[in-house]
Parts: structure tokens; sequence; C-alpha cells
């Protein structure tokens, strides 16, 4: 078996239906399937569950499959193995990585911490797992801005890695976080101007904005939210029309939960560019995920003393989120 590549490099054979032995190897392997948003369709369609950054980690948390298969990039990997260390956990295609997360190297972000004693460290979820290590508290676009707000108001706080989201909440609760200056290659490309001349076109559209985006497109959100923020807000909304400023895996779920209402990609999909896609989000493919299972491989592991530390962190994140009544 060959994972050079990152995924298992395996021929598969011909004439199978390849959803049913997925299927069958998942029960056989005892796994379960979790899958983000921003996962192909018809991965989306096969996973045992969907959902945002939380959703995965708190199911990852929870669940008594001896297997969980990640379909989504390695930090999600990784969070679910630093939460059971003692299960297997796949990610089908590993090189499947995230630009927010190599944003911020963990040896840079020990060396600016060190810089800057005294302060309460908290990260978004999109980090490596050494630098969760260094931090007191993990967050989510679900749940940062009520985490940052359980702090007193003159908590002295480090947030990083996301500058976009950082700053957000730092206009929402008047806070100053030092922010790291990181960023989502996919939600910095959106173009203001598409999403402007969208709106022109659909004048009764609600623009639905992640925070990963910069200022100048949060200006003219409707809502921003993490994606299942965003999905809530789009299902109970009286609007029948939406301009999705994030990456656009999500219109699958929306789609499928509002068959009724339109939801336009921005900027829009004209072909000649595809850059409200997650290039990583997308490495993962039916095929890998088969010889995924069928290989029990490429397995996401952690330094055991990193993963000591960095179970800390994320579990009181999990801890906050449900005394606020964010999770169940
Ligand atoms: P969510 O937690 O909102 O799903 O975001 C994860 C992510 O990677 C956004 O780019
Ligand atoms: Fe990372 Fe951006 Fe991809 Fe989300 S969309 S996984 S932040 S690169």
């Amino acid at each position: 078996m060959n994972v050079e590549k990152g995924y298992v490099d395996a021929p598969i054979p011909e004439g199978i239906d390849l959803r049913q032995e997925i299927l069958r190897l998942k029960r056989e392997r005892n796994a379960v399937i979790m899958a983000h948003f921003y996962q192909r369709d018809e991965i989306q369609e096969i996973a045992d569950y969907i959902g945002d950054s939380l959703a995965l980690a708190q199911l990852a948390a929870k669940t008594e499959a001896d297997v969980i298969v990640l379909c989504g990039v390695h930090f999600m990997g990784e969070t679910a193995k630093i939460l059971c260390p003692d299960k297997k956990v796949i990610v089908p295609d590993l090189s499947a990585g995230c630009s927010l997360a190599d944003s911020c190297p963990a040896d840079e972000f020990k060396a600016y911490l060190d810089k800057n004693p005294g302060y309460t460290v908290i990260s978004y979820a999109n980090t490596s797992a050494a630098v969760k290590a260094m931090t007191d508290v993990i967050v989510t676009s679900s749940n940062a801005r009520q985490i940052v707000e359980s702090f007193p108001k003159d908590e002295k706080i480090i947030f990083g890695p996301d500058r976009n989201l950082g700053n957000y909440i730092n206009s929402l609760t008047g806070r100053h976080m030092k922010v790291w200056d990181g960023a989502c290659s996919v939600h910095e490309k959106f173009s203001l101007e598409k999403i402007m001349d969208l709106k022109r076109q659909y004048p009764a559209a609600k623009i639905l904005v992640h925070p990963e985006c910069p200022k100048p497109i949060r200006l003219v959100a409707d809502k921003i939210g993490s994606t299942q923020g965003l999905l809530n807000y789009a299902k109970a909304s009286e609007c029948s029309e939406f301009i999705v400023c994030t990456e656009s895996g999500i219109l699958y779920e929306m789609r499928r939960q509002c068959p009724d209402k339109t939801f336009i990609p921005a900027p829009p999909d004209d072909g000649k560019c595809a850059c409200n896609e997650c290039a990583f989000m997308k490495l993962v493919t039916l095929e890998k995920l088969y010889n995924s299972l069928k290989y029990m491989a490429p397995e996401i592991l952690v330094d055991p003393e990193v993963s000591k530390k960095a179970v800390k962190p994320i579990e009181r994140m999990l801890e906050i989120s449900k005394s606020l009544g964010l999770i169940k």
C-alpha cells in the first residue's frame, strides 16, 4: 500500500459499487464517517454526520465507533484524534491542509507568546495541534464571540490566527485583543464588486458571510456566521434568495434543507474561477474514502505530549459552549 502522496494510492476494483462498498466497509470496521460542510456533495451525501468545526469536534468526543473517518482537513482530524487518543482517526487525504492554519507556524507563534507574557491565549480551531498546545481555550466561528465574552472585560487576550475573525470580534465586543495576522486564502478572495453586482441582479437576496471574510465583505452582510449559523439563518428566513459568501460546499446542505430557496455562490461560478472552493477540502473523493476504509489509512497521529496539552483548551471550549447553551 502506497500512502506517499498523502492518501492510499491503490486501484479501485473494476465494476464495484463504490457507495455500497464504502457502507459495507464502514459497518465492518465499526467506523463513523464525519464530513465538513465544505466537502464534495457526494462525500456529504454518504457521511453519517455533516457539520461545522464545532459540531465535528463534539461528535468526535461523543462517538462510540472504533474508527473515525474525518472527511475534512488535517486540523479537523487532529482535533478528533486529540479528543479520542485511543481511537483510529483517518483523514482520506492527509495532504488536505488549511491556509489559515499554515499562516500560524508553531515556532513563530511561540516566539510571539514569549514576547507578550501575561496574556490569555484564544485560538481558532483552524490551527495545528502544536499551536493548540500553547493555547488556553479554542474557539470556532460558532462560539468565538461568546467565549471571548466569557472572560472579564479587561482580560489581556491574544487571539490567533485569523485576523478577520479576531478583528470582527473586537468590533462586536469593544475588546482590544491582540490579533495574529493570519487569514484563509479562500475567504480573502471574495470580490466585493462581484457581490454587489449580484445584489443588483437579486435585490431581495440576503447576503450571508462567514467571519473569515475581510471587513469590506462583512460590512455588506445581512448575516455573519459559521457555516452552521448561515444555514440556520437561511432556513429560518422568510427571504427566498441568498448570496453565499463562504466556501461553496455549504450550498449542498443549504439546497437540501431549503429546496424552494435560491442560493447563489459568491463570486458567481462563471466557469473561469473556482476561487470560492477550498482546494484542500475538495481533495477528499469517494475513491480515497473507499481506500481509506479498505486499508485503514492514512491515520492521523499526534505526539502524545502535544496531545496531552492540546486536549485541555479543546475540552475547555466544549465545556464553555455547553454551559452557555451553544451545544447540548
Ligand atoms: P466553520 O466552523 O464555520 O465550519 O468553519 C470552518 C472553516 O474552515 C471555515 O473556513
Ligand atoms: Fe482552511 Fe480556508 Fe479551507 Fe477553511 S476554507 S479549511 S479556513 S483554507
